[in-house]
């Protein structure tokens, strides 16, 4: 479908697509940028979430702790202003959520000025006033449960969560809440297959998982990871559709190669006077 013709995406008609109700299972892929909002739009995604995955995937950090507010927010208007028929989802970062009931409204009304049309935030019950305070100023709001990067100290480790029965039954509980506090979705990341399952029978918002298994009602991938930009670690859960990464360097490596034997550029790739003009200043032919 053209890309002007397709419908724009909102949370709430992605609240509405449960696969239990015979929906299609909903696609959210990262962008941090205008060219990849573009690509992932164009792609036919549902959902563009601006993740803080960002400041590992583009900003080279080790984790998600470093980027800002305002790095969010720059990055989300560089998504916005590529026009995407996709939802786009702002991620709220480390400590954007953590102080204050207020600050947290602020915060996300600085990414939904920059463009975002829905905020992401991590955390489940102690979260509540957060996100009910968010949902309260009119921003549609998407949870994140299991294995929640923000979380890596405190967590130990990148690890999967909700393995033990007990943890499963606090998710559970955890997503109920949410979606009783109002979410439109909830991102369940790095759980196991039978958990996600039994989250998803559990509420009535869709589910859209990462490393979660098939169950969801929706995956979710981050952009460099479906690309290979990059051959860095690379988790259970992702599958690569492209080498991107390998046709960059070799792309790149060809540019190299052709400065240095001086076949770049070439008659077309250069700018030409008129003959009278070059001839004006003795340099006839140039
Ligand atoms: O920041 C991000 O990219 C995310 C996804 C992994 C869900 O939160």
């Amino acid at each position: 479908m053209a890309e002007n013709a397709r419908k724009k995406v909102t949370a709430p008609a992605v609240r509405s697509r449960l696969r239990s109700e015979g929906a299609e299972p909903l696609v959210m892929i990262t962008a941090y940028d205008a060219p990849s909002a573009r690509q992932v739009s164009a792609a036919g995604a549902d959902m563009i979430l601006v993740g803080d995955s960002l400041a590992m995937v583009v900003l080279g950090y080790d984790d998600t702790l470093q980027v800002t507010v305002d790095d969010m927010a720059h990055h989300t208007a560089a998504v916005a202003r590529a026009k995407p028929h996709s939802l786009i989802v702002g991620d709220l970062p480390w400590m954007s959520y953590h102080v204050s009931v207020e600050e947290t409204v602020r915060n996300a009304a600085t990414l939904i000025r920059a463009g975002a049309e829905a905020v992401k935030l991590e955390g489940g019950r102690k979260r509540l006033p957060m996100i009910e305070a968010i949902v309260d100023a009119e921003i549609p709001v998407c949870g994140h449960l299991g294995l929640t990067p923000q979380s890596v100290h405190a967590m130990g480790g990148f690890k999967v969560q909700g393995k033990k029965a007990d943890a499963a039954m606090e998710l559970v509980e955890d997503a109920k809440a949410l979606a009783h506090a109002g979410c439109f979705a909830i991102v369940l990341e790095g759980i196991p297959v039978r958990v996600a399952e039994m989250v998803t029978k559990a509420i009535d918002i869709p589910t859209i998982g990462i490393g979660a298994g098939p169950d969801c009602d929706g995956q979710v991938l981050v952009y460099h990871d479906i690309l290979a930009i990059e051959d860095r670690f690379v988790p259970k859960f992702v599958r690569r559709y492209g080498d991107i990464g390998t046709a960059s360097v070799d792309a790149l490596s060809a540019f190299v190669a052709d400065v240095r034997g001086q076949a770049f550029p070439n008659d077309d790739e250069s700018y030409h006077m008129a003959d009278d003009q070059a001839d004006a200043l003795g340099l006839y032919g140039s």
